[in-house]
């Protein structure tokens, strides 16, 4: 039984406030976790309060819900008496951060009760036994950096590392190697906000840069790198403009598909995230049908980890994958429907960090317990490195 939560202000990876939960329980568990937060994020996400507001409303209306009332190991109650506690559909009474953080402190208090790790907790015996392949951020731009590229992520895929170990390191070569290029062409860059490089190049150069620094690494480490993109072209869409606006040019709609659909065949991107205004369903229906055989077509801010919004996706074949972001939608419940709603429909998964990070490595463990496909989390940086040194560990832990 949880005996006692308690909520306090912690920093983000950008210097801001964000809430940390700790759950303890009758018998000694203890768990501690703290919410992300985005910068680009989606028009449909739950709400994220002002951290001290949603501590304090956590504090009034969720923790007597839970205190003395629920076992930290049963995920299901827990996440419903965060819900009852907030009353809306977008937890804009307690704000998002709160429930995102109390529910996954809650599993990793469940998880210290049994004694087992916390991937083991949340995939139960029957998990499987694939590692997710890291997608690393390693040129980029949009929201995550100023006078940078258009397109927000240039994404590093090790898909033919041997490991789970080999792909992160794969990925942290690729940054490194990006960065030798960027010197030679004269091009001094600071990071974004993943710790992505976020030269002033326009995307041509960018699409470049990564191709020649994936093939590099790729015939170093002798197995195949290939690369993918975040567009987040809901931050780029302005209707007043026509359509996708970019430095040099704007893109009406049939010019984004056939844009994107180019860059697929031309650089075998293995995977594309939001290549489409997260309105605009039926765009993302035509280039998941010109292209949804070669590559992932994902939605971010399109389905925000929301089973209704995925449901919509899958009748319309909007897209053939989801990203999931705990804190999209709240609890770790909802991811896991949107999880297994997609999984049942042939949707690939992607566990995925938020550009405002801590050293919370819970995605790790839920990357691992749901058999997603990628691990969106960065590629070096510490906060960045919380999650992939964990996934380290773990596949160290289950071999
Ligand atoms: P965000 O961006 O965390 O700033 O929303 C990440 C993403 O769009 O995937
Ligand atoms: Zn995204």
């Amino acid at each position: 039984l949880i005996t006692d939560i308690r909520l306090r202000r912690v920093l983000d990876s950008r210097g801001n406030p964000t809430v940390e939960a700790d759950v303890l329980t009758e018998s000694g568990g203890f768990g501690r976790a703290a919410a992300p937060s985005g910068a680009s994020t989606g028009e449909f996400e739950a709400i994220e309060l002002p951290a001290n507001e949603a501590i304090a409303a956590a504090r009034e209306h969720a923790v007597p819900r839970l205190v003395g009332e629920v076992y930290a190991g049963d995920q299901r109650s827990v996440d419903a008496a965060l819900r009852a506690a907030d009353g809306t559909e977008d937890f804009s009474e307690i704000g998002a951060n709160s429930a995102v953080a109390i529910s996954m402190a809650a599993a990793k208090a469940g998880a210290d009760v049994l004694g087992a790790p916390l991937f083991q907790h949340l995939g139960g015996a029957f998990r499987g036994e694939n590692f997710p392949i890291p997608l690393g951020n390693v040129i980029g731009g949009g929201e995550h950096a100023a006078d940078a590229t258009d397109i927000q992520e240039f994404l590093s895929a090790p898909v033919g590392a041997p490991s789970v170990a080999d792909a992160v390191f794969a990925n942290a070569a690729v940054h490194q190697e990006i960065h030798d290029i960027l010197l030679e062409r004269d091009l001094p860059s600071g990071k974004g906000d993943e710790g992505a490089w976020a030269p002033s190049v326009d995307d041509t150069e960018a699409f470049e840069i990564v191709d020649e620094a994936v093939s590099t690494v790729s015939e170093e480490l002798g197995f195949e790198i290939k690369f993918g993109l975040d567009v987040a072209a809901a931050e780029m869409y302005d209707e007043d403009e026509g359509g996708y606006v970019y430095d040099d040019q704007v893109r009406d709609t049939d010019e984004q598909i056939e844009y994107i659909a180019e860059l697929v065949e031309e650089y075998d991107l293995v995977y594309v995230e939001d290549p489409l205004d997260e309105n605009d369903f039926d765009a993302f229906t035509e280039l998941t049908e010109q292209v949804g055989d070669q590559t992932l077509i994902c939605g971010d801010d399109l389905f925000v980890t929301n089973v209704e919004r995925l449901e919509d996706g899958i009748e319309q074949d909007a897209a053939n994958s989801i990203l999931i972001k705990p804190n999209q939608i709240g609890t770790l419940t909802d991811a896991f429907d949107a999880i297994e709603l997609a999984t049942r429909n042939e949707y690939g998964t992607i566990v995925s960090h938020r550009s405002g990070e801590t050293e919370d490595a819970t995605i790790a463990h839920l990357a691992v317990a749901t058999d997603a496909e990628f691990i969106k989390t960065g590629a070096v940086g510490g906060e960045r490195t919380a999650k992939l040194n964990e996934l380290i560990r773990i596949a160290d832990d289950a071999a």
